[in-house]
């Protein structure tokens, strides 16, 4: 079996979609879960970026013991010393250096003739390899550029010493005939093709990214890039849930081993839609809600005969324990942690009594506990130690047929608190004016989704929302969870509008990335 490595760029390519911001802590979380999960390379982010960018990228080389690290550089040698001195303290780093190739953006985003481009490209890549031992090159826009000069840079990247080189279709332009194809043809032209990795790295502009990503494997690819959950700009790019699945399945087709340890996809997906703000759609294959349910009758009663009838993969194979035994207002502590253990989290004794505190309040409210509440629970921690506001408190004057009332009390992570008041046409809108002039900023609610977390008339509301800086265009993300859908609504509204006036998000020049 051909070994495939897994190279994740949730936290950089994935972070590049719009309302998502991860802070440092939480990109941290995000790798450990990584790790567990399997990947081979972590791209930690782009460390010239920003001052945030280095030290998560930092913060992440220095706790990941097993998995590689790599940071992005644009051909640019402040980018490369950068990068270094982020990844310098990794067990494994990598550096991973880009330029395009593309006629488009060599002539209007470059302006860089090919050969300027080819001189750049050995210079960075020769200057990455006195600092780094594995150095990954990539001609961004690969696809839509002219084959011969893509023959060309890249043989240049590998004379410059590239141990790595990766495909991207940077504008998920591509299809699996021709993207393999691609693949083909630079092994035939490529002497040393099977002493380099090649890598493939895919967008979903046209919902092709991973079976784009399939097709370069089949046509000898051994690395392959891509995100949980497929975030990232625009559409998205290759979920590596689906290509570990697909490998896995489809195993005596592909002939290929992967090490992602696949009972911990679930989590990993849901750790990175809490952590993002990124709702996984429902019917999304794998990790999505309904991935596992049978709805029509002549399917209910095939699977209850066998499984295999409707069934290619079995839940619990990803990790989705569909009858466990959930846990109630009795259960007691060891319970608890030996509950949450078998569900891959390991707590300090600290984080143990925090959690489980919070647990019995939940079973105070709630009859039973599913894998659900406790993830929601578990990771919601996980971000909210990290929420610069705090809802303190939420009045509302409800009157029908008129305008409604909020009265609003939000804490600082320094322990201020402040309150105002405000109305609006309906209670929703009156919280979120109240928000907006406690806030002192002026954003616009662009997106705001309410759904339930598990089935059940006592079932808590899990609210995303996504706001808009109306002066920068920025867009930030907020998950609130309670059982009162309209304190849910606050939680969700305080945690994006705490991003918007936190972060500092610095675009490269020209917006390229
Ligand atoms: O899509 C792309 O081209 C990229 C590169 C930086 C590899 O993300
Ligand atoms: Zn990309």
């Amino acid at each position: 079996m051909k070994k495939i490595q897994f190279f994740d760029t949730t936290l950089r390519d994935g972070e590049q979609t719009p309302g998502v911001n991860f802070n440092t802590q939480e990109k941290i979380q995000v790798a450990k879960q990584l790790e567990k999960w399997g990947v081979d390379v972590i791209e930690a982010g782009f460390p010239i970026a920003s001052q945030g960018d280095f030290e998560a990228v930092q913060g992440i080389a220095r706790v990941l013991t097993k998995t590689a690290v790599t940071g992005l550089a644009r051909c640019q040698k402040k980018d490369i010393d950068r990068a270094y001195e982020a990844l310098k303290e990794a067990v494994h780093p990598q550096l991973h250096v880009f330029l395009a190739t593309s006629p488009i953006h060599m002539e209007y985003k470059l302006k860089m003739t090919e050969a300027q481009v080819l001189t750049a490209i050995h210079e960075h890549v020769s200057y990455a390899r006195q600092k780094f031992t594995t150095v990954q090159f990539s001609p961004e826009d690969a696809t839509r550029t002219e084959k011969n000069f893509l023959v060309k840079a890249v043989q240049t990247a590998i004379d410059a010493g590239a141990t790595i080189i990766n495909i991207p279709d940077t504008v998920g332009y591509t299809n699996p005939t021709e993207y393999g194809k691609l693949f083909q043809y630079l092994k035939q032209e490529i002497p040393l093709f099977d002493t380099v990795t090649f890598s493939s790295h895919c967008h979903d502009d046209l919902g092709m990214a991973t079976a784009n990503a399939l097709a370069a494997i089949e046509n000898g690819a051994t690395r392959v890039e891509g995100t949980i959950n497929g975030i990232g700009e625009r559409a998205g790019n290759t979920a590596l849930e689906e290509v570990a699945l697909a490998l896995y399945i489809r195993k005596h087709f592909y002939q290929c081993a992967t090490q992602i340890d696949l009972g911990q996809t679930k989590k990993t997906s849901e750790f990175v839609s809490r952590l993002s703000g990124m709702n996984v759609p429902r019917n999304k294959a794998i990790v999505g809600s309904n991935a596992y349910a049978h709805e029509s009758g002549i399917h209910q009663d095939g699977v209850l005969k066998n499984p295999d009838t409707y069934e290619i993969i079995t839940p619990s194979l990803v990790g989705v324990e569909t009858n466990s035994l959930p846990l109630g207002k009795l259960s007691g502590r060891h319970a608890f942690v030996s509950k949450i253990e078998k569900m891959g989290y390991h707590l300090t004794e600290e984080e143990q009594n925090k959690a489980f505190r919070k647990f019995k309040e939940l079973a105070d409210k709630k009859k039973q506990i599913t894998e659900q509440d406790l993830h929601a629970l578990i990771v919601g921690e996980v971000s909210e130690a990290n929420e610069p506001y705090h809802l303190e408190q939420l009045q509302l004057q409800y009157a029908s047929g008129q305008r409604q009332g909020a009265i609003v009390s939000i804490e600082n992570s320094k322990g201020e608190n402040q309150t105002d008041s405000a109305v609006g046409q309906g209670s929703i809108q009156a919280i979120y004016n109240t928000i907006d002039r406690i806030m002192k900023h002026e954003v616009c609610l662009i997106y705001y989704q309410i759904q339930s977390i598990t089935a059940g008339e006592d079932a808590q509301a899990e609210v995303h929302v996504t706001i808009e800086d109306v002066k920068t265009k920025k867009q930030f993300n907020g998950i609130g969870i309670d059982f009162d859908v309209l304190q849910a609504s606050a939680k969700a509204y305080i945690q994006a509008s705490g991003f918007a006036k936190q972060k500092e998000i610095i675009r490269t020049a020209g917006g390229t990335l």
